[in-house]
């Protein structure tokens, strides 16, 4: 008997959720076509759920993600073509099944260096080709920025250095067309170092003649942190390179770092909790708002309370005891102050 969220957003961006395909089904599957208008997949469409084995696909978990979306006129992210998390060791072994960072011999890495390359190249390809008609913006590489700032010195940097973010982003526009939309998606995109190391190396790849559309900013964050000029400052920076954002990963942690103490049930979380999310939630889609001309969509991590990665994260902070409450839904998929706060 709400109303659902995308249509109040309809005039500014669309509105996401991650799932997994199990969600598609009951009540989740229920919230999920009435309040969102795009979808993404939270775990199915990485690396190591699509190319387990070298040379063996598996499409099946994604598919259903890809039908139920286009089954309710849903949007569709692709999250992610190229990551250093939940991707397969193969990727990175020589023949003889050695790591291809332990190699020393020059000839031999630069040799290695061609073979990652082509891991990459065919990797996006056959996901590309499958899915070109049905995916509106593609996450082609994910996190390539340090903490610390710098790059993150994954083994696809030790090995190639930039050239995978290269080869991944020209395999994707050629397979997927000019009107595809391509993304570099990062955490932490409103802070430094990290927001000026995203902003040089998008820079110099765009010089580069890389076709990157946008930045993914995803969004992982807290009730005091970041402020809402980093948020708004990063926007901007990104847009001015003619860039488009999307946030695309976005829940509200009720902790700081790290997450202890965590509340340990559900029932315990005190009330004034939710209404000071409540006030973050409205501060962050007016920002949004105001910004609309250069966001394209707005995705959360998940439906609903009931089921987010920060449950995980709150656990292993706190001996295995511990909750989290991150969206505009409760466990029970009622509606949370942060609901109308974004709906007003
Ligand atoms: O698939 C196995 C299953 O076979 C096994 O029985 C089970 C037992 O623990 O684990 C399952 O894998 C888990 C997987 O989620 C699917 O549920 C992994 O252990 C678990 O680590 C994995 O966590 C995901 C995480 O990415 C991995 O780094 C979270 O669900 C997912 O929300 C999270 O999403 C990331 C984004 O992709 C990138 N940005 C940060 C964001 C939050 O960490």
């Amino acid at each position: 008997d709400v109303d659902p969220i995308y249509e109040r957003y309809a005039d500014s961006f669309a509105i996401g959720a991650a799932v997994e395909p199990f969600q598609l089904e009951g009540e989740s599957g229920e919230v999920l076509k009435k309040h969102y208008n795009s979808i993404v997949a939270e775990n199915v469409m990485k690396p190591i759920s699509i190319q387990p084995e070298e040379g063996k696909f598996n499409f099946e978990e994604a598919d259903k993600i890809v039908k139920f979306a286009k089954e309710n006129n849903m949007e569709i992210r692709f999250h992610t073509l190229i990551w250093h998390s939940q991707v397969p060791e193969w990727f990175f072994l020589d023949e003889k099944g050695k790591p291809m960072v332990d190699e020393t011999d020059v000839k031999k890495r630069e040799k290695n260096k061609k073979i990652v390359l082509k891991r990459v190249e065919k990797h996006v390809k056959e996901i590309v080709k499958r899915y070109k008609n049905d995916i509106d913006s593609w996450d082609v590489v994910n996190e390539t920025i340090d903490d610390g700032g710098g790059l993150r010195e994954s083994q696809w940097y030790q090995l190639t250095g930039t050239d995978y973010i290269k080869v991944a982003f020209e395999t994707a526009r050629r397979f997927a067309g000019k009107d595809a939309k391509l993304y570099i998606n990062d955490y932490n995109t409103e802070v430094e170092p990290k927001r000026t190391e995203l902003y040089n190396l998008v820079k110099d790849l765009l010089a580069d003649g890389v076709p990157i559309d946008g930045v993914g900013h995803q969004g992982h964050i807290q009730l005091g942190w970041p402020s809402l000029q980093e948020t708004e400052d990063s926007i901007n920076m990104f847009a001015s390179l003619g860039l488009d954002n999307q946030i695309t990963e976005l829940d509200i942690s009720l902790y700081g770092w790290p997450p202890r103490p965590a509340y340990p049930t559900y029932e315990d979380i005190p009330e004034e909790r939710f209404q000071a999310q409540a006030e973050r939630y409205n501060d962050l889609f007016e920002l949004y708002e105001k910004l609309d001309d250069k966001i394209s969509s707005v995705t959360f991590w998940g439906i609903a309370d009931n089921h987010t990665w920060l449950n995980d994260r709150a656990e292993e902070y706190n001996d295995g005891v511990g909750v989290d409450a991150p969206f505009v839904f409760g466990r029970d998929y009622k509606v949370k102050p942060a609901y109308w706060a974004i709906m007003d």
